[in-house]
């Protein structure tokens, strides 16, 4: 039987036009998080899988980590997620590092999920972290980045809402104002954060079953739904309100709005999956009917540093999807046309491949990015590779033009030939260029 021609499933090839989209993707990416003074790490994707057992959750744990024993008997993980390696690097140089640490990184991630639109088994992710600022100076810089981001591929803010919610907030409601006990509050949180995903219906059983019989005819039930109404922060139960946490996220409301940044809301639903969040967290979604994902998912982690003994370090983050980020774009009619990245194809006419050696150099040393039709002697053939590869360009070489100079130059859109010197060439290539 033939070896299959698919790749692993929930997993991509990247042809060369969907790595010309993941260069165009990645690119804009880098230029806006470094224009905020981000700079780049990396890491190995493997990473000992105990890294993840204290703090990423149960479920990407148990359910969606690649696991697998090495040769040493070692149990190893293929990462899910960036936040613990990031974590354990500063951790490893907590001592000689200039804070404000400001670092990103684009890795490639493993999740065994089931494959759906939005969602796939590996993916690519941007993160943005910012180490050592405890003030919320660190949360409104790490959002204005998120929204930046976006800003850069052209986005309106009608495109995308910026959703925040408080861990702290979430211990209020459940603890002080519900008055659940620790693991009936732990549940409840893991179960608000699936609720979008349930018929509500489910979700108030499920709810329910969670509270002791007591709690139930005592009607928390009811005071619970009822909380989870609020839809903004002036909508919580008096008690609330005065929680710190409230002003905390009435502050970052006002300082992003004033910045121009007014798709910003309060979502008492969000609760993000991971255990290491310690206070305000925060999704982008896309309000794209047909991609209701988010697209960015972070907050504030002030604890997973000094899990590696160290001092803790306070510290915010996100991290952004390619596969989220390319149907948002795409829905949005915001991605732009991208074009092969080679300039011209040399057409060899005849046996002249040695003689057009130095005209060819001569191409490539003047800027341009020259593929050349070897291996077929038929014009026809070669013209056909040209445009098969999607190329505007391409120059004809053959004796008659390398004993003149003069060369023919054909746009094979417009299907047009002129005649030039090799100079003029380079410059009419390099002005198309400029100007697609
Ligand atoms: P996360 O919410 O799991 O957070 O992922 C962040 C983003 O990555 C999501 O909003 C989504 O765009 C994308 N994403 C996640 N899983 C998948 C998947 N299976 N397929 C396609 N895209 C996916 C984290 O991972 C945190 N570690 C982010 C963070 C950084 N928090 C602080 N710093």
């Amino acid at each position: 039987m033939a070896l299959s021609t698919q790749p692993y499933k929930g997993a991509r090839d990247f042809y060369p036009e969907d790595k010309r989209l993941q260069k165009y993707l990645f690119g804009v990416m880098r230029k806006a998080v470094e224009k905020y003074g981000y700079e780049e790490y990396d890491a190995p994707i493997l990473e000992p899988l105990e890294l993840y057992q204290a703090k990423t959750g149960e479920e990407i744990v148990n359910e969606q980590t690649y696991t697998f024993t090495d040769r040493g008997q070692r149990q190893v993980a293929i990462r899910p997620e960036m936040t613990p390696t990031v974590s354990r690097m500063v951790a490893a140089r907590r001592q000689d590092l200039a804070y404000p640490l400001r670092w990103y990184s684009i890795p490639n991630l493993w999740r065994y999920e089931r494959p759906q639109r939005g969602r796939l088994r590996e993916h690519w992710q941007l993160n943005v972290d910012i180490f050592g600022v405890a003030d919320l100076g660190a949360e409104q810089e790490i959002i204005e980045v998120a929204d930046y981001i976006l800003q850069t591929f052209k986005a309106k803010r009608d495109m995308y809402t910026i959703k925040l919610n408080s861990r702290q907030l979430v211990d209020a409601m459940t603890q002080d104002y519900l008055k659940l006990s620790e693991v009936e509050a732990f549940t409840l949180s893991k179960l608000i954060d699936r609720m979008h995903k349930m018929e509500p219906g489910e979700f108030i059983a499920q709810a329910e079953a969670i509270l002791s019989p007591s709690e139930r005819e005592s009607g928390l039930s009811d005071k619970f739904q009822a909380l989870l109404q609020s839809k903004t922060l002036e909508d919580l139960p008096a008690e609330l309100q005065q929680h710190a946490s409230v002003e905390e996220l009435r502050k970052l409301i006002t300082a992003l709005t004033n910045s121009g940044i007014t798709n910003v809301e309060f979502d008492i639903t969000l609760m993000r999956g991971f255990d290491y969040y310690t206070d305000i967290v925060f999704e982008v979604f896309d309000n794209h009917p047909e991609n209701n994902r988010s697209l960015f998912g972070g907050g504030r982690y002030d604890g997973l540093v000094s899990l590696f003994g160290v001092e803790p370090v306070p510290t915010v983050g996100f991290g952004m999807g390619d596969v989220t980020l390319q149907n948002f774009l795409e829905s949005h009619n915001l991605m732009p046309q991208l074009y092969s990245e080679t300039d011209v194809y040399v057409v060899i006419i005849g046996e002249i491949y040695a003689q057009a050696q130095p005209a060819i150099k001569k191409l490539r040393e003047m800027g341009l990015k020259v593929a050349v039709g070897i291996g077929d002697s038929k014009i026809d053939k070669q013209i056909k590779t040209a445009v098969k590869k999607g190329l505007h360009y391409a120059i004809f070489i053959g004796e008659n033009e390398l004993n003149n100079e003069s060369f023919v130059l054909k746009n094979l859109e417009g299907q047009t030939e002129e005649k030039h010197s090799l100079e003029r060439i380079v410059s009419i290539i390099k002005d198309h260029r400029k100007n697609r």
